[in-house]
């Protein structure tokens, strides 16, 4: 192993326990282990926002939660990280059920030493985060699953619909002539402006359901980027958000349609713009190019209100929105991710209740050298 630091959040009461620990993580040769204590349930969880701890080690008695409370408490606030309890030598059975509500494992005081302190820290780390690897991609395949028959749906829908809703705006418009007696016409235009809105409304789900004419390019996804806040340029009511750009100079070009992509990234701007508004009256959105594993990647990261676990799995359906009636037709991720599916590229999203998103679309790079390669 090689010289690394480990970042260890540990929650124990008991100073004895502690200096105990701290003694066993001291003596380890080429890891150094970062510590940071409390003493307490509730100063424990307000470290867990904080630092970058990497592993909780927990005790479950603390003044202020008892038992398994305790692992439930912290597991609830950080599912995605890995928790070791610390359990009394008559508690062994308390352990055991530790395991089963999500801790990857246990220790029982007065039988533990640095050996197996470190080795019990490094395979929660790892066993966790092949976990979180695993749960990830599980999540994503079953995401693009259901959205694929969505979009089979969807467009199926949007077809039947398309052919009647023509001949509405059109016969509707007809009647906004002229030399139709007023209040008919007065009606006619408002048919035909409903009817247009539900058109709009049919195209951005045809637009999830990737029916899109693709002109491609070379594109440089930097100057898709500046286009798009070109166009946010304008100011809307206050100037309370602040967006940074983090633009990487070198990025390779990518094949794509300048226009749409364009879109998606307007969309996923507004969103943060709205969510920030919405929540704090302000707030920073942080752009940022750059290219991963030979992939591009665009994140959109704000420090709005974030997004409950829950509704993670939703983001993207077609009419999925928690702002209240009127304020949002739930269809902009939608049309987000048809157009950067369509790209052959991909769009995930992290968030931290209370912290913020981060939404990342990943595109593949297609140089112009590779012209022949890719035709
Ligand atoms: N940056 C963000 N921060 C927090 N929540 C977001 C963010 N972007 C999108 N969301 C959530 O995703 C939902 C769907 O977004 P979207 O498809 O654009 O529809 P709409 O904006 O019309 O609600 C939003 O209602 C909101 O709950
Ligand atoms: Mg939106």
């Amino acid at each position: 192993m090689t010289d690394k630091t480990v970042s260890i959040l540990l929650i124990e009461d008991n100073p004895g326990d502690r200096r105990l620990i701290q003694e066993m993580l001291a003596e380890a040769a080429n890891v150094t282990f970062n510590v940071q204590y409390a003493e307490r349930l509730e100063a424990g969880l307000e470290c867990l926002g904080q630092n970058g701890a990497e592993v909780i080690l927990l005790d479950l008695g603390l003044p202020d939660s008892q038992g398994l409370e305790t692992l439930r408490a912290v597991h609830d606030r950080a599912s995605e990280m890995p928790i070791v309890v610390l359990t009394g030598l008559n508690d062994e059975m308390v352990g055991v059920r530790a395991i089963n509500e999500g801790a990857q494992d246990y220790l029982i005081k007065g039988q533990v030493d640095t050996q197996l302190l470190r080795r019990t820290i490094r395979y929660a780390i790892e066993r966790k985060q092949a976990e979180e690897r695993e749960r990830r991609l599980q999540m994503q395949l079953s995401l693009s699953n259901r959205l694929a028959s969505l979009g089979l749906m969807v467009e199926g829908i949007a077809h039947e619909i398309n052919n009647p809703l023509a001949s509405v705006i059109g016969v509707s418009q007809i009647l906004t002539g002229e030399d139709v007696p007023e209040p008919v016409r007065d009606d006619a235009k408002t048919i035909s402006d409903n009817a247009q809105r539900v058109a709009d409304i049919m195209s951005n789900l045809l637009a999830f359901a990737r029916q899109h004419r693709l002109e491609r390019a070379y594109v440089n996804v930097n100057d898709v980027v500046m286009a798009a806040l070109e166009v946010r340029a304008r100011p809307l009511d206050g100037g309370n958000i602040t967006i940074t750009t983090r633009i990487d100079p070198a990025l390779p070009s990518t094949m794509a349609d300048a226009n749409l992509l364009q879109q998606a990234f307007l969309n996923l701007i507004i969103n943060a713009e709205t969510e920030m508004k919405l929540a704090n009256g302000k707030g920073n959105l942080v752009i940022t190019t750059e290219l991963v594993e030979e992939t591009i990647h665009v994140s959109f990261a704000d420090d709005g209100p974030g997004i409950a676990r829950a509704n993670l799995a939703h983001l993207f359906d077609p009419f999925f929105s928690t702002r209240g009636v009127g304020q949002g037709r739930g269809l902009g991720l939608s049309v987000c991710y048809g157009i950067v599916t369509d790209h052959r590229g991909r769009i995930n999203v992290t968030s931290q209740p209370g912290q913020g998103s981060v939404f990342t679309v990943e595109l593949p790079v297609v140089a112009q050298e590779d012209r022949a390669a890719a035709s």
